[in-house]
């Protein structure tokens, strides 16, 4: 489905849908040194909208940048201000917001210095990207013989553009195969993350997932789930596993903006479980959900209003 929106925001104004262009000469787009951000705004049970973990992902996207040595024009609480602008200018009410910093054109080299440090915030609708149908019953997901990133060829803490070849080609990999999401080991064989989220496997009642050190993005949601389990008084242990203690597992899900809290029904053609979503799967999907779009208030410090 083409996304579309009435307006984005690009370096500092809003513009309409059709008139948000750049050169084809921008260097990102050649070379992919960028930093881009996926964050989400929902209608709460009480009518308004709220969008979550805003400064956390504004936080991200510095950090990006400063891996990716880009100085960000903006100060971070106006990159804040100017995702709950766009957001306010749609009229959306539940939405998906896309900050990216990216070069402009001029030179062309890669040690180019001088070009323009470009920002657009587009928001736009955007359903559970792993489906409704996922969210309720789980997917089905598969290894990919494409490995996440090593830790010392690409920067597995930043949000880097064109680092996102790697997920892409083991997410169409897996597609192709009839899977909706792909798994990525790291280059030892050890369970990294999906194309696009986090992983979490549970066990005898504890919750596994792999540590902050290793190859993966520093999920927002990861740290949600992790905070909201340790309330309920789980322990989670962040440990190296390997694909094989998936298989095994009692229940397995997935975290990510975008994906929110996925149930894995079955991974490489192994059932998990039963098959369907496990207890604490479901407790902590409904955990998560009443955060970001319930009615709980306990952690307001999470919540940007959009008035
Ligand atoms: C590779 C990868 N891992 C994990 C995540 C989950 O991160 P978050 O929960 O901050 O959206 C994402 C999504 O941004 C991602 O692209």
């Amino acid at each position: 489905m083409a996304i579309t929106a009435d307006k984005i925001w690009m370096d500092g104004e809003l513009v309409a849908f059709a008139d948000a262009k750049i050169h084809v000469l921008s260097h990102t787009l050649h070379y992919g040194l960028g930093a881009f951000e996926g964050i989400r705004c929902y209608q709460r049970a009480d009518g308004r909208r709220a969008i979550f973990r805003l400064s956390e992902h504004i936080k991200r996207l510095f950090e990006t940048s400063h891996i990716a040595t880009i100085d960000v024009p903006w100060k971070a609480a106006e990159l804040e201000n100017a995702c709950a602008e766009t957001v306010r200018a749609n009229g959306f009410q539940s939405c998906y917001i896309r900050p990216v910093v990216f070069l402009g054109h001029g030179e062309m080299g890669l040690g180019a210095l001088s070009n323009k440090v470009r920002v657009a915030i587009i928001a736009w609708a955007w359903d559970s990207y792993l489906g409704e149908e996922g969210i309720r019953d789980g997917i089905r997901a598969k290894v990919s013989s494409f490995n996440r990133h090593s830790v010392n060829s690409s920067m597995v803490k930043g949000k880097i553009n064109g680092q996102y070849v790697n997920s892409i080609l083991a997410k169409r990999e897996v597609m192709a195969m009839g899977y909706k999401e792909a798994i990525m080991l790291d280059g030892e064989g050890y369970v990294s993350e999906a194309s696009g989220e986090n992983i979490f496997v549970v066990k005898d009642g504890e919750i596994y997932t792999t540590p902050q050190g290793s190859s993966i993005l520093s999920g927002i949601t990861r740290h949600t789930i992790l905070t909201l389990a340790r309330e309920r008084g789980y322990s989670i242990t962040e440990q190296r596993f390997t694909r094989d203690v998936m298989y095994v597992a009692d229940e397995v899900f997935m975290t990510g903006t975008a994906a929110e809290l996925t149930p894995v029904r079955e991974v490489d053609n192994r059932t998990i479980g039963t098959g369907k979503p496990g207890p604490i799967t479901t407790e902590l999907q409904t955990a998560y959900f009443d955060q970001v779009k319930g009615s709980a208030m306990d952690h307001l410090e999470w919540l940007t209003f959009v008035e």
